[in-house]
């Protein structure tokens, strides 16, 4: 019989060995679970206080089930669980110490082989970054999203639909009452924001890696197929780690080129660049913010979901979800990629991939947008980079010259935005600073501030907005992110003032700050660096150590893997 990493625990036959076999037993486990064969961990995000998760011990049962179905033993475990509504100040402060808790819980425990259970936006990259740090066979059963939103007849997608009522709420054009009603109509089962958010993003960069089954993104949370795909997974992991399948060997160069390609045409959210990147990084495959924009830009939007487009995650598996993606794509994709089936791409769509809805997924040779990837900016404004999601923007917005209004942090916009005094108008260009990764810190989804109300009662819709922080992925408008370095260490973006004319210019990739390099260098001598927001504890660790968006925001000691093996055996 095969001996897997478990043996060096339970195959003991010694003091350590009774040890670790003895406390297993008071769970009531019988002898031949012990016998040497594989082990499964099923790392689990589930917690009440992550909603978009709470049903994911459910979803651990099935995965159970296809476990034991296959010979393997299986035991789940928790990490700490990453919920975008609850989190305070933001839940990306902690993907990295989520990924640490993922990364030492794999290692440490007698384990053969990983079930990742993910939903909410952050419990997919983190657990990733931790596995792909100790590189076991790994797999990743996403919880799916929750049902379209129904409200007043007609279909509401979480986030993008917050955004909108908001502003129509600040505007006048509805009442509270009926902005409450939304809380009910829009989440109305488990899951998560079923809009092409970042949680529906990172399902299909997922799929797209080939680190699920096939099909496994777009399947509502609810839909009894959903607990099918856990249960064929728990059987697959188990034959994973008897080929030695590790995850090494799927996230290769092309894989993450393959993700690049698909997350352009599904209209995937922004936060997928730094995502990707970061888990790159663990892999040591080489990814720069330039191959976003080399290998993505170019590749035509397909997907007509929100923020982007019109329908909902729901639909888009109706329609074929990411296998009919990647039919259309075919021809640019490396389908010969090997995936968690054993199977290459290719060889998982054979005989799938039908269009069943040509409104929702478009066809490769007709697409929504012929060139719908992440733009990436350079420019005196952004040395090392920025982007901005040219599906998400006004097209009439994406050459502008326009006067800085300048917000000094989150606090600041707040108290001055809806200010009738504030002297703005729908030409200018909004900048927000002190929310990158070390500024906020942890870089929050606020890119895309709302608009002045006295700009809203004129009927403006859009306008160039700029910061070092992020943006939902259910969010939309021409809003440049991820400025790096960014302003909290003396990024170019620290020294704009209000009545600087910026630059923007999308078809040349360029962010321009109107402003000489010698005034640059007085302003610079003169700028002072806020002080940290906290002196103790992991925001402090997180503080001294986090790399800049254009490296993925990982933590630089993070960086690359360890593998699986556990330096000192316990005594
Ligand atoms: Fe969890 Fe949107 S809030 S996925």
């Amino acid at each position: 019989m095969k001996s897997y990493r478990s043996s060096t625990w339970f195959g003991k036959k010694d003091k350590m060995g009774l040890i670790y076999r003895s406390w297993m037993k008071n769970q009531g486990m019988p002898e031949d679970m012990f016998d040497g064969r594989p082990v499964i961990g099923i790392c689990n995000t589930w917690s009440e206080l992550t909603p978009c998760n709470a049903h994911l011990r459910d979803i651990a049962e099935s995965v159970r089930r296809g476990v034991l179905e296959a010979g393997g033993f299986p035991l789940e475990f928790p990490i700490m669980s990453l919920g975008e509504t609850l989190l305070k100040p933001t839940a990306m402060l902690f993907r990295n110490l989520a990924s640490m808790d993922a990364e030492e819980s794999i290692r440490g425990n007698p384990i053969d082989g990983v079930v990742l259970l993910t939903g909410c936006d952050k419990t997919t990259p983190s657990t990733l970054m931790g596995a792909a740090s100790v590189d076991l066979p790994t797999i990743v059963v996403p919880g799916g999203p929750m049902l379209n939103g129904k409200y007043h007849g007609h279909d509401i997608g979480s986030g993008t639909s917050v955004w909108k009522l908001t502003e129509e709420l600040k505007k006048g054009q509805i009442t509270y009452d009926e902005y409450a009603e939304v809380e009910s109509c829009m989440s109305r089962s488990p899951g998560h924001c079923m809009t092409m958010g970042t949680a529906s993003t990172m399902a299909c960069m997922v799929e797209a890696l080939g680190m699920s089954l096939s099909g496994g993104a777009a399947i509502p949370a609810v839909d009894s197929r959903r607990k099918r795909l856990a249960q064929l997974s728990g059987r697959r992991i188990v034959e994973m780690v008897k080929e030695d399948l590790k995850i090494s060997k799927i996230l290769t160069r092309d894989a993450f080129e393959n993700a690049i390609k698909v997350n352009a045409a599904v209209g995937g959210s922004s936060n997928f660049i730094i995502h990707l990147t970061a888990i790159a990084g663990r892999m040591g495959v080489a990814l720069n913010l330039d191959d976003f924009d080399d290998i993505g830009s170019k590749m035509p939007l397909l997907v007509n979901l929100m923020p982007s487009g019109k329908f909902l995650m729901e639909d888009f598996y109706y329609a074929g979800g990411v296998p009919t993606v990647l039919k259309q794509m075919q021809s640019v994709l490396k389908m010969d990629t090997i995936t968690v089936s054993g199977k290459t791409h290719a060889e998982n769509i054979a005989g799938a991939g039908i269009n069943y809805n040509k409104e929702v997924i478009y066809e490769f040779e007709q697409p929504i947008i012929q060139e719908g990837g992440i733009t990436v900016l350079k420019g005196n404004l952004a040395v090392n980079g920025a982007v901005i999601k040219p599906s998400a923007a006004t097209p009439s917005l994406m050459q502008h010259r326009g006067r800085a209004v300048v917000f000094k942090d989150i606090e600041d916009y707040h108290a001055r935005v809806d200010d009738p005094d504030l002297d703005i108008d729908e030409t200018c260009v909004m900048v927000l600073k002190t929310v990158g990764p070390v500024g906020y810190p942890g870089m929050p989804e606020v890119g895309n501030m709302t608009l002045p109300k006295k700009l809203l009662d004129k009927g403006v819709t859009d306008m160039v907005r700029i910061s070092d922080g992020r943006m939902s992925g259910t969010a939309y408008g021409t809003v440049i992110l991820h400025v790096s370095p960014e302003s909290a260490i003396g990024g170019n973006l620290a020294l704009v003032e209000n009545g600087d004319i910026i630059e923007l210019d999308v078809a040349n990739k360029r962010i321009h700050l109107e402003v000489s390099d010698e005034e640059l260098a007085v302003r610079r001598s003169n700028w002072v660096q806020p002080p940290p927001l906290a002196t103790r504890g992991y925001v402090n660790l997180y503080i001294k150590h986090v790399q800049q968006a254009d490296k993925g925001a990982d933590l630089d000691f993070l960086v690359g893997g360890s593998g699986s093996t556990v330096t000192r055996d316990s005594h």
